[in-house]
This record gives structure tokens, sequence and C-alpha cells, in this order.
């Protein structure tokens, strides 16, 4: 048996599979977001904690044969949150996550140092740790005085779980503290942020062996063997491995908090000026590249929290025909944007509002927004020099199918819906718990998932829906100038 666990922005999710990777169980435990100031995002540690007892208790309550028969974990968590600990294990503050935009004058410090660019291959964003931790000095000497350790959401879950400071490259890719091509360290970008490798945990291959989960614990959910902990992977990677997506040329979109478009690279292609992501994947020897929106779902979530609805609700008023362009915009910079424009002060708009614009066109125009970021993203991809083919789809959205109707015909390019089953993180995240606990092929293990369906372009609505990103590209410079 082995076990992905997956920490999210929203909640924690355990997966139990079995050693032909079927899905045996899974829970889940929620969490909440801390928004103190504008632009902030955090959440307490001790909350992720508190999640992990709550969803591995329920599976050892409800299948306790299996998981006595445990042997391996892997860990996938939200990236780029900065988990400060100080010389004896103890959190320093809360957890400031990736969609915490309040470093965004030190991130864009950082990133007019070239050698940011050159050795990570990435832009340094304002969700990103280093510019986080150049903040902490800033505002908070008296803690940062204080780090031992700056630890990504998923490796502060590995320290409870085994007592080891270890990360993954995928992960540490995210920090702006990593030399990319060659998946190490570099002392001079910490050095910029007044750290050393001493405050860094150390680093393993997503597939390798990170730890073995602490006597106590194993003891408490009544485990009997070794139960190995793997390198795990920031949950982007996470979900590629879940999806089997490993290879050059294979890609996802999710649609989850956040949205991504995921390209697995099989050489290091970084290209920072498209605002493109560059990271290294949980594999050895491979990288991806992805553009990334900070508000997917969480458009929807936006929409349902101001009408009272839930988003389920929202896009069933829809039906599941594609109709023509809404006529309404949605900007979805909720919390600002990372690709293409590299933004953290702009902010969301619904732009042609009419007294037609009912509740059903204010949702067809967040599903649209969010299709249109997308887009954008590809295009990003595009001129990094990845093109897709197609596109899986993974992440809470993709339950719409109106919603992949509408990316598959803003994107241009068919997406496939894996057959019913769990590919997300959790999964990928098991799988790669499987290959360290069993010293597997990795080839062996991330294989591709039955597709249940693809969608195709609406190709009669092709050019209307050209003519809505036309005048949504155009929205942005417009919206910036004022
Ligand atoms: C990726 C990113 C998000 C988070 C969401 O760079 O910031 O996708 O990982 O959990």
């Amino acid at each position: 048996m082995y076990l992905g666990l997956d920490l999210g922005t929203s909640g924690l999710k355990a997966l139990l599979v079995d050693g032909e990777q079927k899905a045996v169980a899974s829970a889940t435990a929620e969490l909440s977001v801390s928004r103190p100031h504008e632009g902030w995002s955090e959440q307490e540690p001790a909350d992720w904690i508190a999640a992990a007892e709550e969803a591995i208790g329920a599976l050892v309550r409800s299948h306790p044969r299996q998981m006595s028969a445990l042997r391996g974990i892997g860990l996938s968590g939200q990236m780029h949150g900065a988990t400060l600990v100080d010389a004896a294990g103890m959190v320093l503050r809360p957890s400031i996550l990736w969609n915490d935009t309040r470093s965004h004058e030190e991130a864009r410090a950082l990133d007019a140092d070239p050698r940011f660019r050159q050795i990570t291959g990435n832009i340094v964003f304002p969700g990103f740790t280093a510019p986080k931790l150049a903040w902490v000095r800033a505002n908070e000497p008296e803690i940062f005085d204080r780090v031992a350790k700056v630890l990504l959401p998923k490796d502060y879950l590995r320290l409870w779980l085994a007592g080891e400071t270890i990360s993954d490259m995928s992960d540490s890719a995210g920090t702006s503290w990593l030399d990319v091509a060659s998946r190490r360290w570099s002392p001079d970008l910490l050095a910029a942020t007044g750290l050393g490798e001493q405050h860094m945990p150390s680093l393993v291959e997503g597939t390798a062996s990170a730890g073995r989960l602490r006597g106590e614990l194993a003891a408490k959910w009544g485990m009997t063997g070794h139960v190995v902990i793997a390198g795990g992977a920031g949950d982007n990677a996470a979900s590629a491995c879940g999806l089997g997506v490993a290879k050059g040329g294979e890609a996802f979109v999710s649609l989850g908090t956040s949205g991504v478009v995921f390209a697995a690279t099989d050489a290091y292609l970084p290209n920072p000026q498209s605002a493109v992501h560059t990271f290294c994947h949980a594999l050895p020897t491979t990288w991806h590249q992805m553009g990334v929106i900070l508000s997917a779902t969480d458009g929807l979530n936006w929409l349902a929290g101001v009408t009272g609805a839930k988003p389920a609700e929202l896009t069933g008023e829809l039906g599941a025909e594609l109709r023509a362009p809404s006529g309404v915009t949605f900007l979805p910079y909720l919390s600002g944007e990372r690709t293409p424009h590299n933004d953290a002060t702009i902010r969301g708009a619904l732009i042609g509002l009419s007294h037609q614009s009912d509740r059903a066109s204010l949702t067809q125009a967040v599903l649209e927004g969010v299709a249109f970021a997308l887009r954008d993203n590809l295009e990003a991809l595009r001129s990094a020099g990845t093109e897709l083919a197609s596109v899986m789809a993974v992440g809470g959205g993709s339950r719409s199918q109106l919603w992949l109707k509408t990316i598959a015909t803003v994107l241009g390019i068919p997406v496939e819906l894996p057959a019913d089953g769990d590919f997300g993180a959790a999964f990928g995240a098991a799988r790669l718990g499987l290959i360290a606990a069993e010293n597997a092929e990795p080839d062996s293990v991330l294989t591709r998932p039955r597709i249940a369906s693809t969608i195709e372009p609406d190709y009669a609505l092709a050019s209307a829906y050209g003519d809505a990103y036309a005048r949504f590209r155009a929205l942005y410079p417009a919206l910036k100038g004022v």
C-alpha cells in the first residue's frame, strides 16, 4: 500500500493506492487561507499537521488493515510557501503562501540582479520564496535572525512525519535559490538574500527515498513495517506524475485554485522573458515548462461568494452546450497575475456589462476569462519553443464539461479527460511513494490514464471566440493604464 498526501491551499488530500495503483480509499480535510492585509495570504503550519492527522486518521479508521501494510508515502504540496523554523524546528510565523504578493518590491529588486534569471531560468515572481525572505528580513528582522531552515509546505509535513529537513528538485525550483540546470542550491543567490546553504533542506530527486516515517507515528497509525517517504514534488509536477506526463511534448492543463498549462521537457529550456516557469520535473534529468495563472477555480469561487450560489449551481445554469461568447469580459486577476504579465498589483475586472447581463452571463464570462488567460499561457509556452497538440485536464474545474469545451475552443486544441478516477497530485505523490519504496523504474509506474472523452474545439464558434480573445488581450494594457 502507498499513500499520497497532497497539501493543497484549500485542503489536504490523502489517497491510498495498492501495488496495482488502484485507489483504495481517500480522505480530505479542509484548510482555509488567512488574508490579514490586501495581497497577503497565509496559513498556520500547525493547521497542515492537524489536516494530515485528520485525513490519515480517517483512513486508519476506515481501512486499518490496508493502512497497516503501508510501505511508501509520497508528498505533494502547494509550491513556494515560506515556512520558517528555528533551530528547534519551531515555526516562527505563519507560512507566507504562493499567492501572497506582499513582496512584489523585493521580487522586483532581486529580479533586477541578472544572476537570478540566469541561474534559476525564471523571473523572480513575488509568489516565489526568496523575495518573501527578503520581505521578512526587512520587516520582521527579529524573526529573520532566528531562521534556521526555510521549508516548503510539503517539506514541513516531512519534518513532522520523518523528522528530516529534505526537499525535492521540482518544488525547490520554485524558490528562486535553485540552480535549475544543475539541480543544486546556488550559494550566490542564497547569499543575495542573506542566507546560506545551511538554511536550506538537503535535496533529492522526487523519486528518491527521503526519510522514514517516525516510529511514534507508525505505532499510532498501526503500521507494521518501515514506511519510506519519497522526495515527492510540487503539486504541478506531482499532477504530471499522476497523469504520466513525463516526456517532452506531453502536457496538461490544471483547473485548481490556480490554473496551469504544464508541458514536460527532456531538456532545460528556460525562457524567463515570456514569464514561463521553467522548473525541474520530479524525475531525474527531466524539466518542465509551465504558465501559471493565479485564479482559475478561484474566479468562480469569487462569483459564488458574491452571488451566494455554489459554483456547480452557477455552471449548471449554463447548460451543457457551448454558446457564443457572452459579450462580458472577465479578467481573472483577482490577486494579480504571473504568466504572461508578471504583475502583482493588477486586479480583476468585468467589462461590457449591460441590462441583459444576468447571473448566467457573468458565470459564462468567468469561464471564458479563465480560458483566455490559459490561452495567454499557451502562447507563452509557444514563444518558449513548445507546441502542444493536445492537453489532458485535471483539477476541480475539470468537472465542468462546459468549461472544458470553452477551453478546447479557446486554445484551439483537443482537451482529453481521463476516465473516472483520481489522477491528480495525490495520485502522483502516491506513485512517487511507490517508486521510492520499491526502487521501481519510473517509466513502468508513470503510465498515462485511459482517456474517457476527448473534447474537441467547437470549430463553428472558433472565430467568435478568437475575436473575444482579442478583446481580452486588449484589456490588460488598458486597465493597467488606469
Ligand atoms: C505554481 C503555483 C501554484 C501552486 C498552487 O507555481 O504557484 O500552482 O503550486 O498550489
